[in-house]
């Protein structure tokens, strides 16, 4: 026997050559996609309170905001619409105008930053009245098969605007399949389809309800069709189906409170697994920033990590150019 201690794992951490070596698991800003809030007008900042550092941006704001993500080697941004009030209605058919905010901002990131990545969310909360991701019955529930079909409308409005990746997520059965079938035969093949496969009924969405401007309008839970907090064997059937159904990658969300079902997502699949670090996350960590309990960067760089080391191939983060600014990119 070899004498004690005969393994110090203390040896390779002795130095920082070393621990950078010994890394398993890298961080870039390719890894990143950047989530972006969209608002009518021209020359308009919004600060969004719950969401300090968070802006809506006018579509000038928005195309500068590209241009700095693929300065700093974002390869992908999301976006989100805060529709004007009045364009609300219970249908949520502005989702399905060629000219609404979403599709003009594709086109003014196609003109400012060609070759960055554009993702939209497909999902009718942003254009209902009623804050819900679908139609509703006279009961107040969210119709499954109605619904679908005003996706797959909202889906190919996107992809004609310019969209690269289509991102449901509206948690309603079957979609993924319908959008697909959608797109093939609009001949958009490369159009891929990120799924947000297992998404949570969770209290982390507040901040970004308020930047939408759906949470003064939400009425009641979205729990009939976003999954249980309890369930992660239903997370993994979920996958699984939008898989079967066309979905190139698939999504969990939200992020850190869910590395379990990423992790699981990745070993049964073997697929490209994303998450979303969302607003109620970002929140919780700027609040602990703001209150002196945390260094921001430290934190950042740690949780971005943390999704990679589960088995995630990107992260969506409203920190990401700050993350890509402090990997130097
Ligand atoms: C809407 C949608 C939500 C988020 C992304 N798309 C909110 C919700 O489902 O109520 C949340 C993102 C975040 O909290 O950062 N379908």
């Amino acid at each position: 026997m070899s004498r004690y201690p005969a393994v110090r794992l203390r040896r390779t951490r002795s130095s920082d050559w070393s621990r950078r070596l010994h890394a398993e698991t890298v961080l870039t800003p390719a890894d990143l996609i950047w989530p972006l809030f969209v608002t009518d007008g021209a020359g308009v900042e919004e600060p969004i309170a719950s969401l300090p550092g968070v802006s809506r941006w006018s579509l000038d704001g928005i195309a500068a905001r590209a241009r700095e993500a693929r300065a700093l080697g974002i390869p992908c941004v999301a976006l989100f619409p805060n529709t004007p009030r009045a364009l609300r209605t219970d249908d949520g058919r502005e989702a399905l105008n060629p000219d609404n905010l979403i599709c003009r901002a594709v086109r003014a990131i196609k003109d400012a930053a060609p070759g960055l990545g554009v993702l939209t969310d497909v999902a009718l909360d942003p254009y209902t009245s009623h804050g819900h991701d679908g139609l509703l019955d006279a009961a107040g529930y969210v119709v499954n098969d109605a619904t679908a079909d005003m996706l797959v409308r909202q889906s190919l409005v996107q992809a004609a605007a310019g969209a690269d990746v289509i991102a449901p997520s509206d948690m309603m059965d079957g979609r993924v399949g319908l959008i697909r079938d959608a797109l093939e035969d609009g001949g958009h093949h490369n159009v891929q389809i990120m799924a947000y496969a297992a998404k949570y009924a969770s209290a982390f969405y507040g901040p970004f309800r308020d930047a939408v401007g759906s949470s003064g309008l939400l009425k009641g839970d979205k729990k009939t069709y976003q999954m249980d907090a309890a369930n992660a064997e239903e997370a993994l059937r979920e996958v699984a189906l939008d898989l079967a159904e066309g979905a190139d990658s698939v999504m969990v969300k939200p992020g850190l409170p869910y590395l379990d079902i990423v992790r699981r997502v990745k070993e049964r699949f073997e697929v490209p697994v994303f998450a979303y670090q969302v607003s109620g996350e970002y929140a919780m960590i700027e609040a602990a920033v703001a209150a002196g309990a945390a260094d921001r960067d430290a934190m950042v760089l740690e949780t971005l990590m943390a999704f990679k080391r589960a088995g995630c191939s990107g992260v969506l983060t409203y920190h990401a150019a700050h993350a890509a600014r402090l990997m130097g990119g």
